[in-house]
């Protein structure tokens, strides 16, 4: 391991001999002139072997080495502009770890199907890392975006006795054959707890849905970033999110541009996203659906083929607040305007993505959030703590999620959201 280069560092090593460890990509040969691809996870890089430079037996070592074998070499790195990363190594020894058996994924095309059963070898292409480097981009954004401006991250838990975004999508485990148990949805309700505590804070992890769906849009394990705030409203977390948006984007494209590039990824409609995002509440968006042929009768959700007209009518995100009440969850604040409706929002992101972020300003009083329960018929009694929130210091507070693989899928600009979580679960998925 010691004076170990990566391929992403040899810009800075040109002229010296290094000591790379990787796999093989891809080899080809040219009489005495061989060329190894490697890779390491960081880059590709062609390494020279010429006949006579090299000893004898590491150069018939090429003709053993098969796809994504994996090896260790040391060569001196040239600079070589019409080489992909503008280098290339003259190797001087080459050491195989271990010869590869026949690797199933050539580089041709292969069936979704046959990629996804070998989702464990397919993460290696230069797509799926791409993909992985992007996500990994956007999640230290988010962290770095709340630390900065002093929330608290606190973990909400997984095991959960109730429901929080409606009971036809819990998944139930039996907790040790006396009780039921649920994944959690969200940890919204936990959050709010906390931000009782600590004003400002947010959660990032796994959340489960149970959504016999199979669109582009539907996981059932999926990576959700929410925040809770204290004495917030609406109007204060549709400004958060909307700046949340715009700090991811601009981070990616300040670190990211190669792997967008090699996604194929056009640069323009992400440079296009700043603010302000267009707002519209939801009786706004229903005349904007109309005057474009498709009739929604007010009071009722907007589905996919209207979220995709929506979304794809702005060029960047679109605010769409204040659905009906019947829409949405127990927990969110009647707007005192027309209390028909709720301090919600939803931000459907262009391109046709449509929902990356819901989010409210919560029901804050005691009795009107009974009330709710039981419009909802959610049992009161496993919620009692939840009430406390109202009896103890009760206060305004919104908050929202971010759904990450539907930002990872928009940003990568991927067709399915499978992509964008390096072990997808789906409804009829759950291997490797
Ligand atoms: O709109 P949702 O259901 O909101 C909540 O769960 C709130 N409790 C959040 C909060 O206010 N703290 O989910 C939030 C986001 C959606 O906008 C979407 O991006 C993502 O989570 N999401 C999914 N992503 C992938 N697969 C699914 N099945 C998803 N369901 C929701
Ligand atoms: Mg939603």
């Amino acid at each position: 391991m010691t004076n170990l280069t990566y391929i992403e560092d040899l810009s800075a090593k040109a002229g010296q001999e290094v000591t790379l460890q990787g796999w093989l990509y891809n080899k080809r040969s040219s009489g005495k002139v061989r060329f190894l691809i490697l890779r390491d996870g960081t880059g590709l890089v062609q390494s020279v072997m010429v006949k006579g430079k090299i000893p004898e037996a590491d150069f018939a070592a090429f003709d053993r080495l098969t796809q994504e074998s994996s090896l260790w070499v040391t060569g001196l790195v040239r600079a070589e502009p019409r080489a992909p990363g503008g280098y290339e190594l003259d190797l001087t020894s080459v050491h195989p770890w271990h010869l590869a058996q026949d690797y199933p994924i050539a580089p041709k095309e292969h069936g979704v199907d046959f990629l996804l059963n070998h989702r464990h070898l397919w993460l290696r292409s230069p797509r799926q890392q791409a993909i992985l480097r992007v996500r990994d981009e956007i999640i230290r954004a988010c962290r770095d975006f709340f630390g900065e401006r002093r929330f608290i991250l606190v973990d909400t838990p997984i095991f959960t006795p109730t429901a929080c975004e409606g009971t036809t999508t819990l998944f139930e485990t039996d907790y040790f054959g006396d009780r039921k148990a649920y994944l959690t949805q969200s940890g919204q309700l936990y959050l709010e707890a906390a931000a009782m505590a600590l004003g400002k804070v947010y959660c990032f992890g796994p959340t489960f849905r149970a959504e016999k769906s199979k669109t582009r849009r539907h996981l059932t394990e999926f990576w959700m970033l929410e925040t809770e705030i204290a004495f917030a409203e609406l109007e204060d977390i549709m400004a958060l999110a909307e700046a949340l948006i715009c700090a991811i984007i601009q981070r990616v494209l300040a670190t990211r541009v190669k792997e967008l590039t090699a996604l194929e990824r056009p640069l323009g409609p992400l440079e296009a996203i700043q603010p302000p995002f267009p707002r519209l509440s939801y009786t706004a968006a229903l005349e904007r659906l109309a005057a474009g042929g498709h009739q929604v009768p007010w009071g009722e959700d907007l589905g996919a083929p209207e979220e995709s007209f929506l979304s794809e009518s702005f060029d960047r995100p679109v605010l769409i607040h204040r659905y009906p009440k019947n829409c949405k969850a127990f927990y969110m604040k009647p707007d005192p305007g027309d209390p028909r409706t709720v301090l919600c929002v939803d931000v459907l992101a262009p391109e046709g993505v449509g929902e990356i972020v819901g989010g409210s300003q919560r029901e804050d009083d005691l009795e009107a959030l009974l009330e709710r329960l039981e419009e909802h018929h959610l049992p009161r009694e496993p919620l009692e703590w939840y009430l406390d929130l109202r009896r103890y210091g009760s206060v305004p507070h919104s908050g929202f999620g971010l759904g990450l693989e539907r930002l990872v899928a928009w940003i990568c600009g991927l067709h399915h959201v499978r992509e964008a979580i390096p072990f997808p679960r789906l409804m009829d998925r759950l291997a490797p």
